[in-house]
């Protein structure tokens, strides 16, 4: 590949997107983008970026903040796990190394919620150690440069990209070589219809050549969408609700719902009294929320109680408080469309 990386870092410079993160050199600042955008859209992580930049300037306030804090201000992005590592993180720089970010790859790498591509691409940004990086846009740019037919998700395919990146990067230039290739992924080397006619590496890519783009990269079947049925009781006294903070594996861990009950298939009203024992819930509403590998069928019910003996394992708040803690936006969604809520 002659001249490969000085056509591609010449493109970018030229056509790079002015984002925040680009124009500065901190560490800190650079991992907290990285961890916002890992499954975040650009135009929907800035405003993600610019709030915890704000709220936490420095890691030392990071730190000390609450996680409940730091998953209050994550509310809305999804994949809460990025939230509570980005906070256990913190503490780890300031107990380890004295709130100073970690400036080799395999310290970087060490982080709670840092993987190949996130240390790699602190390491690249911030300090310049040539590691590359691969994330989606890296995988599919190469597999349309080489034609290279292995699956991007298999395991083999996982060497095989990390290798053939790794074998590739400029050693003089690794961080701006990186972010040269992420960014001709997500602007000319787009999944669809990839503008390959103004691209700067238009004669040094097979799947050009060969007309075959659309091919490109191959991916293997994905985990099959689980329906879930959930069953929400609003448990009131008119004045205060019952909320339940998830404990647990799950993906909304630590963040605060309702009374819940889960169920094989889809219940009605009877079934679900008879289960948490309240007379007189009233179905409200039904919503199906649709999270990556799983689309919820949600029904919620309002049961107006005297008192809340026998809900020892729920916490009593004021209904007006419920908007300060932290809410998966499908309860936020269904806060915004209930009439119980608009009191
Ligand atoms: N997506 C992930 N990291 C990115 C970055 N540094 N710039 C633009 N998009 C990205
Ligand atoms: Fe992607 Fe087309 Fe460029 Fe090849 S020529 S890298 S397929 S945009």
């Amino acid at each position: 590949m002659n001249n490969f990386t000085g056509v591609l870092q010449e493109w970018y410079q030229k056509n790079k997107r002015d984002l925040p993160w680009r124009n500065t050199k901190q560490a800190y600042e650079i991992w907290l983008s990285e961890i916002i955008l890992q499954q975040t859209q650009v135009v929907q992580g800035l405003s993600y970026y610019y709030k915890f930049i704000a709220a936490y300037p420095n890691v030392n306030v990071l730190a000390s903040s609450s996680q409940e804090h730091v998953l209050k201000n994550w509310q809305g992005l999804g994949y809460y796990s990025r939230a509570r590592n980005l906070h256990f993180a913190a503490k780890q720089i300031v107990e380890s190394y004295g709130g100073v970010f970690p400036s080799t790859y395999t310290k970087i790498k060490a982080l709670k919620g840092v993987g190949d591509y996130t240390a790699a691409a602190i390491a690249s940004f911030a300090f310049n150690e040539p590691y590359a990086v691969v994330d989606g846009n890296v995988y599919r740019v190469l597999s349309r440069l080489f034609a290279i037919k292995t699956p991007i998700n298999s395991t083999k395919g996982k060497k095989e990209f990390a290798e053939l990146a790794q074998s590739i990067i400029d050693y003089k230039n690794p961080g701006s070589h990186n972010q040269a290739m992420m960014e001709l992924g997500a602007l000319i080397c787009r999944p669809q219809k990839p503008q390959c006619e103004i691209c700067p590496l238009q004669f040094n890519c097979e799947a050009n050549k060969l007309e075959t783009t659309a091919d490109f990269p191959v991916k293997l079947n994905k985990v099959k969408i689980k329906k879930r049925y959930l069953n929400y009781v609003i448990i009131s006294d008119g004045k205060h609700i019952l909320v339940n903070q998830r404990k647990g594996k799950g993906i909304w861990q630590g963040l605060y719902d309702f009374p819940l009950i889960e169920s094989k298939k889809e219940v009605n009203l009877v079934d679900c009294i008879d289960e948490i024992t309240i007379k007189g819930a009233t179905f409200d509403m039904a919503l199906k929320h649709i999270l990556t590998h799983q689309h919820l069928y949600v029904k919620f019910w309002i049961a107006n109680v005297a008192s809340f003996k026998g809900f020892e394992q729920y916490t009593v708040i004021n209904i007006n408080d419920l908007e300060d803690l932290p809410l998966p936006q499908l309860i936020v969604r269904y806060i915004e469309q209930s009439s119980f809520f608009k009191r």
